[in-house]
């Protein structure tokens, strides 16, 4: 014991000490937390990583409690999820809770993202901090879509139906990987079973593992700010960024107001809106699931239409399950295909700021088309959009290197 303490050179007692001779506590939260200097200017767009944060500890302490009362079973999981929201105590608060989350954890990751696009946080020297973030996003994915199984309602059952038949679609394996799928030769009891077993513990651990490994590196190369400076060039003569400030209180305090502003927004929600329209809890999954009787309309849930959208814009199956599979990991080249060396659209060209707000509305637009019925009118603007989409990220390297920027400044832009 009292070598351990010289060890760290510290007087004998305290806690802190005690824990720190033999865990890199305090060492740890410096580097991370109270010396972690990230830039003065950051802004609004700058608090979605910490509210995604917080919507992973909310779907992760709802869908533990959530756990306690669900059977994963085709006879019993749909009254099992009855019996919460009518029998167990505050459980359709934890549902509702738990089934808004997941919609709002696709809010707050699409505007995270949608920042980095902003200001160019994906380019050199974050681009693993972006891969991370990509591959988290396809995690949250297959979480999402074995989490809509689990009430097993109508929508449960033939949006997996349609969404694992599509692997169909790959030559040669197809057939079999949809099997191995699903388990058996149609959704079924077995499918339910494994998709509650990745929901509950293999995805989420990936999840954490993942959200883990995005702050060690983002920490590694510092954040980056709304003016793309890199404020690591310019340092006070203890080491310390001139623009930084330290993460906590400075940062800590604006992200408590955010946190306080998103959970207000949440709670609204939760208690008014928890269906929202149709658009967070599909009508049709308020039936149970029936094998024998395909719903009028089969759509996922919003965040999933743009995706979706694009599958149908093709005809062909291989083809529109092509497209849907390039379309959801092409974003993870975006630091390859952007050639700009400015950072923030604060300097960029009016090229780039184009091509941002034209992918923005196709986007949004795809969202929309995916819910409508894949007809007429429909079906000539989803393929309009889709070449738009595509267009953003395929011809990116021309334009990003072709585009006018102005000048970016040698210090961050900061009016207390
Ligand atoms: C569970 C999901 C996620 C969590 C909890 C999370 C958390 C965070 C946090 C706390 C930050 C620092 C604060 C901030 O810059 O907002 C951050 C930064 C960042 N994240 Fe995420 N993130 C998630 C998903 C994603 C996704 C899906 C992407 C992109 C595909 C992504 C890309 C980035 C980038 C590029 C940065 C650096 C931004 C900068 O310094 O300007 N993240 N993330």
């Amino acid at each position: 014991m009292a070598r351990v303490e010289a060890e760290v050179g510290k007087p004998k007692g305290g806690l802190m000490n005690w824990i720190d001779a033999r865990f890199p506590f305090t060492k740890t939260m410096k580097y991370h937390v109270t010396e972690y200097y990230a830039s003065k200017n950051l802004n609004i767009w700058y608090v979605f990583g910490v509210l995604s944060f917080v919507v992973l500890i909310i779907q992760i302490v709802t869908g533990i409690f959530l756990t306690m009362n669900y059977k994963p079973s085709a006879t019993e999981a749909f009254a099992s999820v009855e019996y919460i929201m009518r029998d167990v105590e505050w459980g359709w608060l934890i549902r509702y809770m738990h089934s808004t989350g997941a919609s709002f954890f696709f809010v707050v990751v699409y505007l995270h993202m949608f920042r980095a696009m902003l200001y160019g946080s994906y380019q050199k020297p974050r681009e693993l901090i972006w891969i991370i973030g990509m591959l988290i996003l396809l995690v949250l994915m297959a979480e999402a879509f074995a989490g809509y199984l689990l009430p097993w309602g109508q929508m449960s059952y033939w949006g997996a139906q349609v969404i694992i038949s599509l692997f169909g679609a790959i030559p040669v394996v197809g057939d079999g990987l949809v099997e191995y799928i699903r388990g058996d030769y149609s959704i079924s009891d077995i499918t339910l079973n494994r998709f509650f077993a990745l929901h509950v513990i293999a995805l989420p651990l990936a999840l954490v593992g993942l959200v883990f490994v995005h702050i060690v590196a983002l920490h590694e190369v510092g954040s980056n700010n709304p003016d793309g400076v890199e404020i690591k060039q310019k340092k006070d003569e203890n080491g310390v960024p001139l623009d930084g400030v330290a993460f906590h209180p400075y940062h800590t305090s604006k992200d408590l107001v955010a946190i306080i502003i998103f959970l207000m927004v949440f709670s609204a929600v939760v208690f008014f809106a928890p269906e929202m329209g149709g658009f967070f809890l599909e009508h049709a999954n308020f039936d149970p699931a029936n094998p024998g009787v395909t719903p009028e309309h089969i759509a996922p849930v919003w965040y999933f239409t743009p995706y979706y959208a694009i599958l149908r814009a093709v005809p062909d199956k291989f083809w529109g399950f092509f497209l849907f599979g390039v379309s959801v990991i092409l974003p993870m080249f975006l630091p390859w295909l952007d050639r700009c060396r400015v950072r923030s659209i604060r300097y960029r060209g009016w090229m780039y700021k184009t091509a941002l707000t034209l992918f923005v509305i196709s986007f949004v637009l795809l969202g929309w088309l995916g819910l409508q019925p894949a007809e007429g009118i429909y079906v000539t603007l989803t393929r309009i959009a889709t070449v738009v989409y595509f267009a953003f990220f395929l011809l990116m390297p021309y334009y990003t290197s072709i585009d006018k920027t102005k000048p970016v400044p040698e210090r961050v832009i900061y009016n207390a």
